[in-house]
């Protein structure tokens, strides 16, 4: 029997980042001499076992083959006769399709991954790659995580990966898997190059239909990431100028099961970001019914985020006036800094009388539209005193 590491942690060691899981695989030994060396067995489609200390993955080294479409159409040989060759040889990437021998830190590398990750190419290591349609998305993910270091796609892939498409492999796709994808890829470093893969194979408009990579909603995505690392708000940035936004957003969101975190941040920005961008021309009872739709008063940490989404949005539409023009004038960019002023103090000095209104029995109704009222003439003497100029 003998162990090797291999796959991503191979890849990140080689890259000189950090390695966030160690994951093996053993070659020539059974389920049984595994169970019986205290491994605990996990994964029930093939045997992959965990260390009974380190708690890291050791897989038996398995030959795949596809043997109907879908996403479970695979049969499994574990054999322990199964090569370390044959095992690298049905993975996605070259550059994951490596091994170190622990024993001697020696790289066993026959797909030359290596001179992928030094010539910064991401290449599929065989065709069958074509088998697993999720390996588009993860392409597309890699390709946002490292095109910063200078990574493009291999053409031969991107070939392969049209092909994939035009056979109606990404229809297979399930829903979990695209958006676990998908929301791996808002969190990497240039989530928009996840979208170009897509796009250039043909299977953006399958998957998300309305996107467009050269579209407002891209250029917000950009800005969003160079300003926060948050996936949500980089998702509602991106989201924002759909056509017939709130239909859009909810069919997505429904089809790929988006978490309702994900889904609210995305209509609040994409129905409201203008009303913010343009709240110095509101009156205070229009602030108070935005604060309101926004369900300020009781998720303050939304509102945050939501603000930041409008930010990048302003961002990247003045980012675009400044390439038409060469030059925008700085002082009407967004700043929500008398927004969220108002906000905090209709809150916070709110809340006292709202104590006051409780403990002398007022409710319902009547005490909805005192709360509303004390809240309305704390936000106009905040404007007033910041000598804004409400239009009423
Ligand atoms: N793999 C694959 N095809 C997939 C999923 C995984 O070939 N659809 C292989 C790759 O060799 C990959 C390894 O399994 O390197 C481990 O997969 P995973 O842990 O999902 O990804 P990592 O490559 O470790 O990347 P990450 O840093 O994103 O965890």
């Amino acid at each position: 029997m003998k162990i090797y590491l291999v796959g991503g942690a191979v890849r990140d060691k080689l890259l000189g980042l950090p390695v966030k899981e160690q994951d093996y695989v053993v070659v020539g030994a059974t389920p049984n001499e595994m169970l019986d060396m205290g491994f605990r067995q996990v994964g029930k489609e093939f045997p992959v076992f965990l260390h009974p200390k380190t708690n890291e993955e050791y897989a038996l080294a398995r030959m795949e083959r596809k043997v109907k479409p879908g996403y479970k159409g695979f049969t499994f040989d574990t054999s322990p006769r199964v090569t370390l060759e044959e095992d690298l040889v049905r993975r996605d990437l070259t550059i994951n399709a490596m091994a170190i021998d622990p024993d001697t830190g020696s790289l066993i590398d026959p797909y030359h991954g290596k001179q992928d990750l030094d010539h910064k190419i991401l290449k599929h290591v065989s065709p069958a790659f074509a088998e697993d349609p999720v390996r588009i998305l993860r392409l597309g993910r890699f390709y946002a995580r490292y095109a910063h270091l200078g990574f493009t796609v291999a053409p031969i892939t991107i070939e392969l990966m049209r092909d994939m498409v035009k056979a109606g492999e990404v229809d297979a796709l399930v829903a979990e898997r695209v958006w676990k994808e998908l929301e791996r890829a808002l969190s990497e470093q240039n989530p928009e190059k996840f979208f170009e893969v897509l796009d250039e194979c043909g299977a953006l408009a399958k998957l998300f239909p309305g996107l467009d990579v050269k579209g407002t909603g891209m250029q917000a995505l950009i800005a969003a990431a160079e300003s926060s690392n948050s996936p949500a708000i980089r998702f509602s940035a991106l989201l924002h100028d759909l056509p017939d936004p709130r239909k859009s957003i909810i069919a997505l969101c429904n089809r790929y099961r988006v978490p309702n975190d994900y889904r609210e941040l995305a209509l609040l920005t994409a129905q409201h970001f203008q009303a913010a961008l343009d709240f110095k021309t509101l009156s205070a009872d229009e602030i108070l019914n935005l604060l309101g739709t926004l369900d300020y008063f009781r998720r303050e940490e939304r509102f945050y985020k939501f603000l930041a989404a409008v930010k990048a949005i302003d961002a990247s539409r003045r980012k675009k006036l400044f390439k038409s023009f060469k030059t925008v004038d700085a002082s009407d960019e967004f700043d929500p800094r008398h927004l969220i002023e108002a906000a905090q103090v209709s809150k916070q000095e709110s809340a006292k009388q709202i104590r006051e209104f409780i403990a002398q029995g007022i409710e319902g109704r009547e005490l909805a539209e005192k709360i509303r009222k004390t809240r309305l003439e704390i936000i106009e003497n905040f404007f007033a005193g910041q000598g804004q100029n409400m239009h009423k």
